[in-house]
Formats: C-alpha cells, sequence, structure tokens
C-alpha cells in the first residue's frame, strides 16, 4: 500500500478536501485492492497527506506512515522518509504564540514556560533512532491486533531542545517525585482513553532526554510534534511524547490505558498465542537489538552478481558490536563492515559485498549483535502485543543467468 508520489507541496500545509482526501485514500488502498470504511470527519477536512515519497499508509484515520526498508539506506533519515504513528487526531489548531508548557506535580516552583523561553535556553542534541514498540507487528504468528508494521516504523534523526533535566532542576523536584508524566495535545476522538504516559525519574533526568524543538535541524514538522516533543533516546517511541503541553512530576507510575494495558511486555517468554496476565508483566522500555536489509530489496531479481549486501543495525541504549550476513539461508556468516558515522542511540550503516557463485535463487540474512551481548533471534519472539519484534532479517532474491 504506496501513496503514489505527488507534488512537492508541504505535508503540514497541505490540507486537502473531503473528496480529495477520499479519492487519495482509495487510490492509495486501491493498490491492493483493500476495501476499508472511510473515516468519518466533522469537517470537510480530513488530514494533511504526505505529499510524497512513497510512504506506505497504515492508517488515514489517525495518520500512521511506514518507511519502505529500502530507505533505511541513510545515516540520518530525512524528516519526509520518518515514519508517523499518531494514536489520535494531530492537533487542529496550534498557535505558537499561545502554546505553552508546565511543569508541576510534585515540585517546588511550577513553572510555565513560552516557545521562545526554551529556545533561549541551552540547547542539546543527541542523534536517536525511533522505534515503534509495534514495528515488525505484522510477523507476529498467530496474527496480533494493532497497526501492522512491517520493517519501516523506525528512523532515526537529530533531535535537538533543552535538556529535560535542566527544566526538571529549575521547578526544584521534591524527593517524591520519581516518575515524569506527559502529556500532549491530540484531539480526542468520542471515549478514546488521552495518550498519556510516564517515565521513571532517572531516565527522565538523563542528560540526552530533550524537549526537543528540532529534528534535523528545523522545526519539528506537525506530524512529529511540533512545536515540542519529548525525547526518550533509546526508549520505544511511545515514551517521547509529541504536542508535548505538560510534563507532571509523580509519586508513582501513571495510571492509564497507555501504561497498562498498553504497553507491556510480558515478564517470561510466553508460547505464542497464549495469554498473559497484567501482573506478569512490566512497561516495555529500551529497545531491541536490530538490523535491517535495504538493499536488495526483497523479491529482487537483479542482472548483476556482484551485490552489495546493505543496511542498518540499532540496539536502543547499547550499542551495535558486529554484524553478520548470510547468503545462504542462515548455514554460514560472515562479517559486514560497519559505518564510520555513529552515536549513542543510533543505528549504524552496514555493508558487505557479496559475489552470487551463480545464477539463482538466494535468501540473504542479516544479524546484529550488541554491546550488552544481544543477538538477534531467528524466530519471532511472539508476546499478545506484538511488541519488540526483532528476528533477523531476511530477504530472498532472484539473481538472473
Ligand atoms: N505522542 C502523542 N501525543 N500522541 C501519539 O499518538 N505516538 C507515540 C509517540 N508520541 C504519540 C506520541 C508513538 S506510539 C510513537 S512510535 C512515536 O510518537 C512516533 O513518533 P513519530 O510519529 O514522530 O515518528
Amino acid at each position: 500500500m504506496r501513496c503514489a508520489p505527488t507534488s512537492e507541496a508541504t505535508l503540514d500545509n497541505k490540507m486537502l478536501s473531503r473528496r480529495e482526501f477520499v479519492l487519495g485514500a482509495s487510490a492509495a488502498l486501491g493498490v491492493v485492492g483493500a476495501v476499508r470504511p472511510l473515516p468519518s470527519w466533522g469537517s470537510d477536512e480530513g488530514p494533511a497527506i504526505p505529499d510524497k515519497d512513497g510512504m506506505i499508509v497504515r492508517s488515514l484515520r489517525f495518520l500512521d506512515l511506514e518507511m519502505p526498508v529500502e530507505y533505511a539506506n541513510s545515516f540520518i533519515t530525512p524528516v519526509e522518509h520518518f515514519f508517523v504513528r499518531n494514536h489520535m487526531h494531530e492537533p487542529s489548531t496550534l498557535d505558537p504564540g499561545e502554546w505553552r508548557l508546565s511543569i508541576g506535580g510534585e515540585v517546588e516552583k511550577r513553572l510555565t514556560l513560552t516557545l521562545a523561553e526554551l529556545r533561549k535556553m541551552e540547547q542539546h542534541t543527541v542523534i536517536n533512532t525511533l522505534e515503534c514498540a509495534g514495528n515488525g507487528r505484522a510477523y507476529a504468528i498467530p496474527h496480533v491486533p494493532g497497526v501492522q508494521w512491517e520493517k519501516g516504523a523506525v528512523g532515526t534523526a537529530r533531535f535537538t531542545g533543552p535538556r529535560l533535566r535542566y527544566l526538571l532542576e529549575r521547578a526544584e523536584v521534591r524527593p517524591t517525585g520519581k516518575h515524569v508524566m506527559f502529556r500532549g495535545l491530540d484531539e480526542v476522538p468520542g471515549k478514546v482513553p488521552r495518550f498519556i504516559r510516564s517515565i521513571p525519574i532517572e531516565k527522565a533526568t538523563d542528560g540526552d532526554t530533550l524537549v526537543a524543538l528540532e529534528m534535523n535541524g528545523a522545526a519539528l514538522t506537525k506530524h512529529h510534534g511540533f512545536p515540542a516533543r519529548a525525547l526518550v533516546p533509546g526508549w520505544i517511541g511511545a515514551a517521547s511524547c509529541k504536542w508535548l503541553t505538560e510534563i507532571k512530576v509523580l509519586d508513582k507510575e501513571f495510571e492509564g490505558n497507555f501504561m497498562s494495558p498498553g504497553y507491556r511486555m510480558p515478564n517470561q517468554p510466553v508460547k505464542a498465542g497464549e495469554a498473559v496476565k497484567v501482573e506478569n508483566t512490566h512497561p516495555a522500555t529500551a529497545l531491541n537489538v536490530k538490523s535491517l536489509i535495504a538493499s536488495p530489496r526483497d523479491s529482487a531479481s537483479v542482472k548483476s552478481r556482484v551485490i552489495q549486501v546493505q543496511g542498518v543495525a540499532w540496539a536502543g541504549e547499547a550499542d551495535i558490536a558486529k554484524v553478520e550476513v548470510s547468503t545462504d539461508s542462515g548455514v554460514t556468516w560472515q562479517p559486514a563492515r560497519l559505518g564510520k558515522e555513529q552515536s549513542h542511540y543510533a543505528w549504524r550503516l552496514w555493508s558487505r559485498s557479496w559475489n552470487a557463485p551463480k545464477p539463482g535463487a538466494y535468501t540473504i540474512m542479516s544479524r546484529a549483535t550488541d554491546t550488552q551481548g544481544r543477538v538477534q533471534p531467528d524466530s519471532v519472539q511472539w508476546n499478545p502485543s506484538g511488541y519488540l519484534i526483532n528476528i533477523v532479517d531476511r530477504v530472498q532474491i532472484h539473481v538472473q543467468p
């Protein structure tokens, strides 16, 4: 399901009429002949539809866009190729002059900050690979409900803004402050619970956790949380709340749908299809070790026998130690060369040149190992929500005679 590339008009400014939206949506879905119910909007205007770049549309009701895995070929992902994950509607109106960020709860001094004040503070940059916890869910067998992300709910960007630690220091967190809650300005349809989550104070006060104002050197776009988002590096994307407007220090973990039952992992490995009681789970936090093959493309039919296998690998709060490539369906593995560009929390590019011995069909696989000794498994570690799936990646290609 790909959006047909269209004009260069910016994503954030272009609003389509309902009719244009309906046509666009059916065109996007029509590629695979899928019939989906049309989303219901109160007005004539749907969301701004991304205008180009062949992103895979997973949902238009609440915008969910996946990056085709072939785009995982650069250290920094261009914003227009960066996946989008929205649980609800983006804020329809947001005046940066009126916008405020409040900091309260278990603090001595409540703060209310303007965007101009945040911009004047010392800015810190973190290059972070952001991945949705559900990336790879489509590979869970049996099927689990949720957005059926394949490989591309992940991207790497340079995020800039004041350290959250600095704001918390200014607010003077009381000793009772143990967790930090984020609330965004999403528009909540009907009885859907608000997207509110919290992170422990230790992660909130880590020097790399930000209130990010910029992505890749420019103001955040609307899809990525303008004017400010939390950036919790190395952790599942859900920790990094967009359209941030309230930070509240709590004496315990926030209790709400997106903390429980949402975004939880079983304490022990479970059998595929097995139900897990919530008391036997914990919140999903740091990302797994994982690699993806960006090239050659799955199902590619290639003319040359000299093939450059390349992709990306990341490991959340750990670093990548090595990536191995197999060109014989996992029987033997050879080391890939890691790219020079590196930054803690960011993926590494990797590559390996391979000469196919003869024409025919091949399965190429990639497997990453990180500095904590974690290795990608060769089968899906199934869990009821399909989170943190990091099976070794594989593509099948045909080398032409
Ligand atoms: N923040 C708000 N306010 N609302 C959301 O729906 N989605 C979260 C997170 N922050 C979300 C949010 C999830 S699940 C992910 S994976 C990341 O945003 C995705 O960030 P992106 O859309 O900038 O790629």
